[in-house]
């Protein structure tokens, strides 16, 4: 922990009058945690807090959320600070080590992993071994964790300059399987990476171009794709990076562990939101339908929700939703779709839902889901696209985690506890005495 405890709480049993003083410690910003970790051994009791709604799982340095008053800061920087002001590659490398680049740095950096964006040819054969029709995430799932069949010398986690490789590798490698995965379902061939390209160019090349016709990267297209990556790289211990940290906890190797958190990100509840308010909005169709469709929403006994609204931690505006509105904008208008239905659907949607009692009060905000279905669409992404889309981008959080997890001496093995309400102890029985 970073402070020694400087004041704790009483935890009082009711039953025995018995009381027990927890240490407390503060971070930086954010609310200050009670350490249980002696709470069992001291008092024979365990905590129940299913969904870790209110449970610390590690002390980390990378992400501060403060859900209430819509923050979202990547080691210090505002979301949209970076988003507005940096690239991808230098927010991982923010995420990764703590600090901006300084130029030498960034050029060092972006050297290391262009050098890592061709994947093992062999890996290639592996493509041909999923049905045409396989969903990207399934995919990518199988071939991420088969970089560790592949990258021999990156997988001892005890190294500290393998583990530096690997990162290198799967930040590199994330956009070339992407696109590998996506080619490979129009049935196209796969494009090598082109190392003079930055890295949302050369992921838009690798998608969108053919061997036939030269491609033309669009810059306004490349910065979204850009911004996006930003947008989607890091967002604390949410579901899918606890996943990686906890896969990692077992001595697992970085490709396994990496895998193991785009497993938890395919979720609909997760990764997968942003096509489900695209199919809403498709749904919905035009903006006299959406008085209808709030009703619905609203309505307990129908289980449909406002996709896009709301979110765990955020009960204000998520700040990422802010930078993809705009973005969604400026590539509508490079794109030169005006009076796009869909996006005219989510902005009335927003104003009437934001204007509404029941999602006032239930603090309901559009989420970075809301508009980020309708920018990947005009761009040319499929929807079964958007979650590995994501996969990419978060890759860069991923592995800063699982790095850090290393250099945080107190870390052990995950082991969660839980409250046994299953039968008690009973003699086994031969088939024939069974009722
Ligand atoms: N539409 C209508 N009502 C909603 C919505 C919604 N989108 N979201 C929450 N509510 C209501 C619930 O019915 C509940 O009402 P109640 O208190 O009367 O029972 C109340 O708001 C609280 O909802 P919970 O589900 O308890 O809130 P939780 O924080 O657990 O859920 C979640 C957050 C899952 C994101 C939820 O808001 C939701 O389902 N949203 C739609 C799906 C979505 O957009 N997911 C993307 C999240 S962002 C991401 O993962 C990158």
């Amino acid at each position: 922990m970073a402070d020694a405890s400087k004041r704790s709480m009483t935890l009082t049993d009711d039953a025995t009058g018995k009381s027990w003083k927890l240490p407390v410690f503060d971070g930086t910003v954010g609310p200050s945690v009670i350490d249980i970790r002696k709470l069992y051994s001291d008092t024979g009791y365990f905590t129940h807090d299913p969904g870790f709604t209110s449970t610390s799982s590690c002390e980390s340095k990378i992400t501060f959320i403060d859900g209430d008053k819509g923050i979202l800061l990547h080691r210090g920087y505002p979301i949209d600070e970076l988003a507005n002001k940096s690239d991808f590659l230098e927010v991982a490398y923010l995420l990764q080590y703590g600090e901006l680049p300084n130029a030498t740095q960034k050029e060092d950096w972006v050297k290391h992993i262009t050098y890592h964006t061709m994947v093992h040819e062999q890996l290639s054969s592996f493509f041909s071994g999923f049905r045409r029709d396989a969903h990207p995430m399934a995919i990518m799932c199988g071939v991420v964790g088969a970089l560790s069949a592949f990258y021999h010398d990156s997988t001892d986690i005890h190294d500290e300059e393998q583990r530096e490789i690997a990162c290198h590798r799967l930040i590199a490698k994330m956009p070339t399987l992407a696109a590998m995965a996506y080619k490979y379902s129009l049935g196209q061939p796969f494009v090598y990476p082109q190392n003079s390209l930055s890295f949302a160019e050369n992921f838009l090349y690798m998608t969108f171009s053919v061997p036939a016709e030269p491609y033309k990267i669009n810059p306004v297209l490349a910065k979204a794709m850009d911004k996006i990556f930003i947008l989607h790289a890091d967002h604390e211990q949410n579901a899918s990076t606890s996943t990686v940290r906890l896969a990692s906890s077992s001595g697992a190797n970085p490709f396994a562990c990496i895998a193991a958190g785009i497993t938890s990100l395919w979720g609909p509840a997760h990764g997968g939101a942003n096509e489900a308010v695209l199919k809403m909005l498709m749904e919905i169709g035009s903006k006299d339908k959406i008085p209808e469709i709030v009703k619905r929403a609203k309505d307990k006994s129908d289980t449909f929700r406002l996709m896009g609204f709301g979110h765990r931690v955020y009960k204000n505006y998520d700040p990422r939703a802010k930078v993809m509105q705009e973005t969604c904008r400026e590539v509508l208008a490079e794109l030169g779709i005006k009076n796009d239905p869909l996006l005219e659907t989510a902005m009335e949607l927003e104003r009437i839902a934001l204007q509404d009692d029941y999602f006032v009060q239930k603090k309901l905000y559009p989420n970075v889901d809301f508009y980020s279905g309708i920018i990947l669409r005009a761009m040319g992404f499929p929807m079964s696209m958007f979650t590995v889309l994501f996969a990419l981008a978060r890759t860069a959080g991923w592995v800063a985690h699982w790095q850090e997890q290393f250099r945080d001496g107190e870390q052990k093995i995950g082991r969660p506890r839980q409250l046994y309400t299953g039968s008690v102890q009973r003699p086994f029985l031969p088939v024939g005495q069974r009722k």
